[in-house]
């Protein structure tokens, strides 16, 4: 890897002041993941040149790459999320959120599409360094900066193989909401498409899972709902996660989320919602939810709340499910106090207001 006395090395081609473009404020309209920054990062692997380049800040452009490379035939392609935080205490400091998770699932993913993984240290350097950069981009609490690392095949032919060559590049965007709506959201359960089987890949980051499950959402879409609700590819009974999000069920204290099968990707989110609900007293369980009883569950009211958790919709409680002609309203269509107490938890830890027991917060250092 590229190093100069010890450290990694990265390169920075930055435009000059004058022409970056003015960053919006929260007072303005920001569709999630629509603008662009100035910056980005690129990096390649090359094994010619003895695999993994120095990584280069460059001014935000089109790539070009050739019709046939690899990514656009046989989709070798991941990728992540994550955002970067503003310190909300004023210091002006900025905050990743575990971002070693994120590193660590970037490679899996990498690996489960028989690609070469970035290694975690040149991700986490490369990640501070963007950020660094583009830091007057971070939108203050409750904004933030989302942070897009994606990994593509690049080899040239259409015949069948994995690359050899890869292009490591991270985009960032500055966030506001996620949902238009902050009162919840309405899913869809999907009964006819699967996201993911045992065996398959539904656990990695990849866009083709991403791309499988379009139907499905313009489905919900159609139905009025703004995300899908997963059941398990096998029987189409079991929840397993919804849309860019896991899922939790509250039942008074006790909080059921669906254990870890292999087909579900392992939220960054849920596994921290998992250790701050036990932290506040919460009894936890990672089990098998099987939809027809969820169902039961909340018209006989036992299920008092649902919600999702993911980096980019941070904790969204679910109002309603839609199930064909079904509308089947949760917690008399009102936003519950676990989901709240639980939100709220997070987000102070994130933005650097509540003590960081867990080590999960990570000042970024630019070199
Ligand atoms: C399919 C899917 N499930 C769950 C999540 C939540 O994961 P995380 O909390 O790491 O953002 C995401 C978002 O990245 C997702 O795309």
């Amino acid at each position: 890897m590229p190093q100069s006395n010890g450290q990694l090395r990265v390169l920075k081609n930055l435009l000059p002041r004058h022409k970056r473009k003015n960053p919006p404020s929260l007072q303005d309209e920001i569709p999630f993941g629509r603008t662009q920054t100035d910056h980005m990062l690129v990096c390649d692997y090359i094994p010619q040149k003895g695999g993994w380049q120095t990584p280069e800040i460059i001014p935000y452009a089109n790539f070009e790459l050739s019709p046939d490379s690899v990514v656009f035939h046989y989709g070798q392609e991941v990728f992540e999320g994550m955002k970067a935080y503003r310190n909300a205490q004023g210091n002006g400091e900025i905050l990743l959120f575990r971002p070693e998770q994120n590193a660590r699932r970037f490679a899996n993913s990498a690996v489960r599409l028989g690609m070469q993984p970035v290694p975690e240290e040149l991700f986490l350097r490369c990640v501070q360094e963007l950020v660094s950069v583009e830091q007057d981009w971070i939108l203050p609490n409750p904004g933030s900066l989302y942070i897009r690392p994606t990994l593509i095949g690049m080899d040239t032919g259409v015949s069948y193989r994995a690359s050899l060559a890869y292009r490591f590049f991270i985009i960032v965007s500055p966030a506001k909401n996620y949902y238009k709506r902050e009162t919840g959201v309405s899913v869809f359960i999907e009964r006819e498409h699967v996201r993911a089987v045992p065996g398959g890949c539904g656990e990695a980051k990849c866009g083709g899972n991403y791309a499988a499950a379009l139907p499905a959402l313009q489905r919900a879409r159609a139905a009025g709902a703004e995300q899908v609700l997963w059941l398990d590819g096998l029987k189409r009974t079991y929840v397993e996660e919804v849309g860019a999000m896991n899922i939790m069920f509250v039942y008074d204290n006790v909080i059921r989320t669906p254990a870890l099968t292999g087909s579900i990707l392992p939220g960054i989110t849920r596994s921290s919602i998992i250790q701050l609900a036990r932290d506040l007293g919460y009894t936890m369980e990672e089990t098998r939810l099987d939809i027809s009883e969820v169902l039961q569950d909340i018209e006989s009211g036992k299920l008092t709340e649902v919600f999702g958790c993911g980096t980019a919709a941070v904790i969204s409680p679910v109002i309603e499910l839609v199930d064909g002609n079904k509308r089947i309203e949760i917690n008399g269509g009102a936003i519950g106090k676990v989901s709240m107490n639980l939100k709220k938890t997070l987000i102070d830890l994130q933005f650097g207001r509540g003590q960081d027991n867990h080590g999960w917060r990570l000042a970024v250092s630019a070199q």
